[in-house]
């Protein structure tokens, strides 16, 4: 890949990570007597902090396994699932994201949660350097794949299983970096947030869209009708998983409203933060810079 990439003046952002000096470990120290009975688990003696899962309350440390187990499941169908689910307006969503970046051939991109390549597609369909996507889910990423290679897309594109708390990716090693519907899923948003701007090149714009909170209020109990009701029976009948699309619609209401969102990425230290609603606010743009 790195070889096909290499008339794009692209280098492994893996290249790029600082080499590892091999650490000897001293024996490990027998733990303090905690109360825990011997062998317990760590998770068993230290509590595990509270996050969500939609409307659940979950450890942090079951939360990105249950993630993981949605998108295994509907990998194969994600995206007719989102066609029929928006009605095909995803795709207007992911021009206006294009639109904000304004692709070059001299600037690579980061997609994280990429999935099955929408962004990364576009971007290079519009003149954009090489983009590299990182994804959590090895089914999401070997569906992207394929579709790439019919689309005549594989030489620009490399693909990372990678964690978007923990991104594989050397600092600065980008020129842009975007996130499509991926942040709600996190475990650690701030730590996501920190990664993006971490991977980014100074001057290097952050976009990201996600499921915000719709600013129609005239239109709200019909899109609770749509999310709870009509969602859930769609990803039962198409996708074979009722459970994951209901939590696709808790998890929207979970993430943080435009607003506050902005101001995550202002404490995540983006500049000249900013977003824009799309479909009254069903979905909204994000961006800030790394300066
Ligand atoms: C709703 S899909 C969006 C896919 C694609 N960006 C799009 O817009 O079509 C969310 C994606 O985020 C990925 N994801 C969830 N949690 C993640 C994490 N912690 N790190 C990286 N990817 C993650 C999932 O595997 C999934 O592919």
């Amino acid at each position: 890949m790195v070889a096909e990439l290499a008339g794009l003046g692209y280098r492994s952002p893996m290249a790029r990570s600082k080499p590892r000096p091999d650490v000897v470990r001293p024996p490990a120290k027998p733990a303090p007597f905690d109360g825990a009975p011997p062998g317990a688990t760590r998770a068993a003696r230290t509590p595990d902090p509270t996050t969500h899962f939609g409307f659940r309350a979950v450890g942090e440390s079951e939360k990105a396994p249950l993630v993981r187990r949605v998108f295994d499941s509907v990998a194969e169908r994600y995206d007719l699932m989102n066609d029929l689910m928006s009605l095909g307006v995803h795709r207007l969503w992911k021009r206006a994201l294009l639109d904000r970046l304004r692709p070059r051939a001299s600037a690579s991109l980061l997609d994280i949660g990429g999935g099955t390549g929408d962004v990364a597609m576009l971007w290079r369909e519009g003149g954009g350097g090489a983009a590299t996507v990182v994804d959590a889910n090895p089914n999401m990423i070997a569906v992207g794949q394929k579709r790439a290679a019919e689309r005549g897309q594989n030489a620009g594109i490399a693909w990372m299983v990678g964690d978007a708390e923990n991104l594989p990716c050397a600092d600065r090693s980008f020129d842009a970096a975007t996130s499509a519907f991926c942040l709600r899923n996190v475990t650690r948003l701030e730590a996501a947030l920190a990664e993006a701007r971490r991977t980014l090149d100074f001057g290097g714009k952050f976009v990201v869209l996600e499921f915000s909170k719709m600013s129609l209020p005239g239109l709200s109990r019909l899109y609770d009708a749509w999310s709870f009701k009509v969602l859930p029976a769609l990803g039962d009948k198409i996708a074979g998983d009722r459970a994951a699309y209901r939590y696709l619609a808790e998890s929207i209401r979970r993430f943080p409203p435009q607003a506050e969102f902005a101001r995550l990425l202002a404490e995540a230290g983006f500049e000249r933060v900013g977003f824009h609603n799309l479909s009254g606010g069903i979905a909204a743009l994000h961006w800030g810079w790394r300066l």
